[in-house]
């Protein structure tokens, strides 16, 4: 069975140790390039949310394409990873977590994969948008590489692409959130439109504006991710071998 990775900020490249194919999958909502191939003994369905080129900004994202990409090739479980901001103090840069819930502040995307006239209405259930069995395996597997990963967390999602001012974080952490970032949303709406079992892992790449004292750049968020990287592989590659060698992923 196919699991499928979308990869976030930093994650420009399939995995290094991952062999595979490049094929070009057509979607309704246009084509979307993946890397089909093998992460250990699973096999993978891998895509760059921001494009082969590393290139596109998240509010520009295809996101319904690439959902409906993944499904088209029969994944059923989607990770992905996403690079936030804390608004925790004790969930400094270098932090995993994983989010049970989120918040939406974006305004320019779409929002259904229904958007065409179809024969049906559709309203999907929100009450649980990231998958919970799929969290909490990644949560297991990330304890058991020493690599602690926060689960239950609340993600804010923002339109970008610039960062927030802090009286937004301010008010995003008096709703409830504890992350931010600016592409996790549609994109977990889709993959439940689609019916998939989707979690992201978060990297937290710094403190939101105004949790830190300092400005914030895009040099820090890539720099922490680059140190991340290896160690992010680790944890998807032990996620997706365990959901292959475990038939009750498989029904
Ligand atoms: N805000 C929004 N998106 C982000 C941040 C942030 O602080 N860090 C990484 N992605």
């Amino acid at each position: 069975m196919l699991v499928g990775i979308i990869g976030g900020t930093g994650f420009f490249e399939p995995a290094a140790d991952a062999e595979g194919r490049r094929e070009t999958v057509q979607t309704p909502h246009g084509p979307v390039q993946v890397q089909v191939g093998k992460l250990g003994e699973a096999d993978i369905a891998f895509l760059c949310r921001h494009g082969p080129a590393a290139d596109i900004p998240p509010h520009a994202i295809n996101y319904q394409a690439n959902i409906e990409a993944l499904a088209l090739l029969g994944c059923r479980n989607v990770i992905a990873t996403n690079a936030v901001g804390s608004l925790l103090e004790d969930l400094p840069p270098g932090s995993l977590a994983t989010p049970a819930q989120f918040i939406d502040f974006t305004r320019s995307r779409p929002h259904t994969l229904f958007d065409r006239s179809c024969d049906k209405i559709v309203h999907v259930d929100m009450t649980e948008p990231y998958c919970p069995r799929l969290r909490e395996l990644l949560v297991s597997e990330a304890g058991r590489l020493g690599m602690p990963c926060r689960d239950g967390l609340t993600y804010v999602c923002t339109e970008g692409p610039r960062f927030e001012t802090p009286a937004e974080i301010r008010m995003f952490a008096a709703l409830g959130g504890h992350l931010v970032g600016m592409t996790g949303v549609p994109e977990v709406v889709f993959a439940c439109e689609a019916g998939l079992c989707y979690a992201s892992v978060c990297v937290v790449t710094n403190f939101a504006a105004g949790i830190s004292r300092q400005r914030l750049t895009v040099d820090e968020v890539h720099q922490v991710m680059d140190k991340m990287r290896p160690r992010l592989w680790e944890l998807l590659a032990a996620t997706v071998n365990a959901i292959a060698a475990d038939p009750a992923w498989q029904e």
